[in-house]
C-alpha cells in the first residue's frame, strides 16, 4: 500500500487526490498545501514548495523519509519549473513531474518555439525577440490580427490576441517596459493568429512511449460567449467532438511523438503528462501551447471519466520498477463530463476572500455530480473562500448537453457572495449540432 504526496492546492489536485484515493493500492495521501476539499482525503500539511530552494526541498524531502512516501505527484508549474522534480528524483525518490530542462516546453515558449520548428511540429509562425524595439518594429510590419506572448511563465495570463496594431504595441510595451508579467516579459514571443475552435489533448510520457487521454476543451474567457479577460480556465468537458479519431491520430503522429523524439535527441527526455493546448485548424491541429503538467480545469472532468487506477497509471509513468504504462488499463467512462468552475467576484483581477460557502452537499446529492475545492478553507466550522477559482463543480451525463445541465444545476444549489460562472460551457458545440 502507496503513501502519496501531492503537491499543490487547486481543484486540480483534488481531483487527482479523491481519484488516487479511490486506487486499491494507496493508503495515506497528502497534500502541500492542498484546501478545505483535500483534508477530507487526506492530510493537509505546511510545506512550502515555492519557491524551490534549499530549505524548502529539503523540507519536503525530510517529510516524504519520514512518512514513507513512495510517490509524489506535483501538480503546478512554478515548482516543477523550478526544479523541484530534479531535486527528489536525484534523491531516490519516485515523482511524477518532467525535470526542469524538459519543463522549458511550458516555461519557455521561446525554446518551445524552436523546438517545435525543428521537429516540424505544426505551429503559429513566429519570432522571437529580447528588445522592445524590435518588437515593435516587426508588429508595425505586420498585418493585424497578431499575437503577443510573454515568454516566461505569467500565470496564463501572459498571452495576447490583438486586433490592432495598436493593441499589439500596447501588449508589447506592457509586456517588455512595464514589465506586466515581470521577468517572464523580458522576451516575446509574436505570432500569427490562428482561428477555429481549441482543444486541450494531454497525453502520459515514460519517456519513449506515450499514452493519449480523452480530449477536453476548456473555456478561457471570464464571461459567456467567449468574453472578457483570460482566466487560468472557468470549465472544461470531455470528450469534445472538436477532435476526432483523425484528429487524434494527427495531434499522436505529427505534433506529440516528434516533440518527444526531439526532446529524447536533444537529451532531455519528457517524463509526465505532456498537454498540448491546440487549435483545430481548417489546416490540421496546430499548438498553442505546450504546458508540462495536468490542465486546471481540464484534469477534472477526465478524472471523473477515469475508470483505470490512477496511482498505477501514474506510477508507470515515472517509475522504472513496476509494470510499464502499456500494461496499465486507463479505461473511460464514455459518458462526457463537464466542470464549471465558480469563481470570486473580481477575479480574474483581485478579490475578496473569507465569504461563507453553503450547498455543496446538497449539490453532491445527485450522484453524478462531484465538487473539487480549489480557493477554499475552513474558518472553525465554515468553509469560506480563499483564492479566485473556488470550487470546480463536475457532472456526468448521458450527453454534454445533460453533463452541463447538472454541472449548472448544482453550481446553483452552492452559494457564498460574489459568485460568478459561466454557464455556457460547451456552447460552441452544441448550438453548431443543433444548427
Ligand atoms: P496560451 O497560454 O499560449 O495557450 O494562450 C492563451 C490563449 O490565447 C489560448 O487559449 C488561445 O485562446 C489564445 N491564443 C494563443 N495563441 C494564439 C494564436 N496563435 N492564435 C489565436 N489564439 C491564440
Ligand atoms: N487550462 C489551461 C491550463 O491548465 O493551462
Amino acid at each position: 500500500m502507496a503513501n502519496v504526496l501531492i503537491i499543490g492546492g487547486g481543484a486540480r489536485e483534488h481531483a487527482l487526490g479523491w481519484k488516487l484515493k479511490q486506487s486499491r493500492s494507496t493508503r495515506n495521501l497528502y497534500f502541500a498545501p492542498g484546501n478545505a476539499g483535500t483534508s477530507a482525503l487526506g492530510e493537509n500539511v505546511d510545506l512550502p514548495s515555492e519557491p524551490v530552494n534549499t530549505k524548502n526541498a529539503d523540507a519536503i524531502e525530510r517529510f516524504i523519509r519520514k512518512r514513507g512516501v513512495d510517490l509524489t505527484v506535483i501538480g503546478p508549474e512554478d515548482p516543477i519549473a523550478q526544479g523541484l522534480g530534479d531535486r527528489l528524483a536525484r534523491a531516490g525518490h519516485a515523482v511524477f513531474a518532467p525535470s526542469a530542462e524538459a519543463a522549458r516546453l511550458e516555461s519557455d515558449k521561446a525554446w518551445a518555439k524552436d523546438l517545435m520548428r525543428a521537429a516540424k511540429v505544426p505551429t503559429a509562425e513566429s519570432r522571437t525577440f529580447d528588445s522592445s524595439e524590435q518588437a515593435l518594429a516587426y508588429v508595425a510590419s505586420q498585418p493585424p490580427p497578431i499575437v503577443v506572448k510573454a515568454a516566461g511563465l505569467a500565470a496564463g495570463k501572459g498571452v495576447t490576441v490583438c486586433e490592432t496594431t495598436e493593441e499589439a504595441e500596447a501588449a508589447v510595451r506592457a509586456a517588455m517596459v512595464e514589465r506586466a508579467f515581470g521577468a517572464a516579459g523580458e522576451r516575446v514571443v509574436i505570432e500569427q493568429r490562428l482561428t477555429g475552435q481549441e482543444a486541450s489533448v494531454m497525453a502520459l510520457v515514460d519517456g519513449d512511449n506515450l499514452f493519449l487521454l480523452e480530449p477536453a476543451q476548456d473555456h478561457k474567457p471570464v464571461h459567456e460567449g467567449d468574453r472578457g479577460p483570460n482566466t487560468g480556465g472557468m470549465g472544461a468537458y470531455s470528450p469534445t467532438p472538436v477532435v476526432d479519431e483523425s484528429d487524434l491520430a494527427a495531434i499522436q503522429g505529427q505534433i506529440l511523438v516528434p516533440t518527444i523524439d526531439a526532446m529524447r535527441r536533444s537529451e532531455c527526455p519528457f517524463r509526465g503528462v505532456l498537454y498540448a493546448g491546440l487549435m483545430m485548424t481548417p489546416g490540421g491541429p496546430k499548438v498553442l501551447e505546450y504546458n508540462a503538467r495536468f490542465g486546471d480545469p481540464e484534469i477534472q472532468p477526465l478524472m471523473m471519466r477515469l475508470k483505470g487506477d490512477l496511482y498505477q497509471i501514474l506510477r508507470a509513468t515515472v517509475a522504472e520498477d513496476g509494470p510499464r504504462l502499456d500494461a496499465v488499463d486507463l479505461g473511460w467512462d464514455p459518458r462526457p463530463a463537464c466542470c464549471v468552475v465558480l469563481a470570486s467576484a473580481g477575479y480574474p483581477g483581485p478579490y475578496e476572500k473569507g465569504k461563507p460557502i453553503t450547498g455543496i452537499e446538497e449539490a453532491e446529492r445527485d450522484e453524478d455530480v462531484r465538487v473539487f475545492h480549489a480557493g477554499t478553507r475552513w474558518e472553525g466550522e465554515s468553509l469560506v473562500t480563499a483564492g479566485g477559482r473556488v470550487l470546480s463543480v463536475c457532472a456526468l451525463g448521458d450527453d454534454l448537453a445533460d453533463a452541463r445541465d447538472k454541472a449548472n444545476a448544482a453550481a446553483e444549489r452552492i452559494r457564498f457572495e460574489g459568485k460568478h460562472f459561466r454557464r455556457d460551457i460547451g456552447a460552441r458545440v452544441l448550438s453548431e449540432n443543433a444548427g
